[in-house]
């Protein structure tokens, strides 16, 4: 066994075969999806803050509810990472460098465009998170799997909320 050379800050008892890539590969497709879960919390919070119109109030708590969700999954994400002994988001300028969502500065977003938009971003990182998920199957990492099963059943319903919400306000303003 050649483990625990490279590593001294990590645990030592989780073992699997090739664990110093097995830790490279799975802290590289976790951090980028924290770094993209924290960018869909600050847009979900900036669209709870600037939404308008005759929904306020179901919008307004809807995406409170959302981002309160994804607010608190990204603890367990980024613990996770240092359980395999690797290291995780550091700071806003990381989020930014590994973020594949996009932030919105737009002004004057209307509502309907403000919840599609987040449909779109949960879908993506629906995919983010199963890509993630693949990397830690192929090495058998059972917990980090689990884990992202939830948070994957998490974003099909935050989905699954907009886009009901948004078809019910077809054609509304
Ligand atoms: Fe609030």
């Amino acid at each position: 066994m050649r483990e625990s050379t490279t590593r001294t800050n990590g645990p030592k008892e989780i073992s699997w075969p090739e664990k110093s890539e097995a830790m490279r590969d799975i802290s590289t497709t976790l951090n980028s999806a924290l770094a993209d879960m924290f960018t869909l919390y600050f847009k979900t919070k900036n669209f709870h803050w600037h939404i308008t119109g005759s929904h306020f109030r179901d919008y307004h708590l809807l995406l409170d509810e959302q981002a309160d969700q994804i607010f608190a999954a990204t603890d367990a994400v980024a613990e996770r990472v240092r359980k395999i002994g690797g290291t995780t988001i550091r700071s806003v300028a990381h989020i930014a460098s590994l973020a594949r969502l996009r932030d919105s500065n737009q002004d004057n977003v209307t509502p309907i465009e403000m919840l599609s938009d987040l449909h779109r971003d949960n879908e993506r990182l629906t995919a983010y998170l199963r890509e993630a998920h693949l990397v830690c199957t192929d090495y058998a990492d059972v917990a980090s799997a689990s884990l992202l099963e939830t948070l994957i059943d998490d974003s099909e319903k935050r989905t699954w909320f907009l886009v009901e919400t948004t078809r019910e306000t077809d054609g509304a303003h």
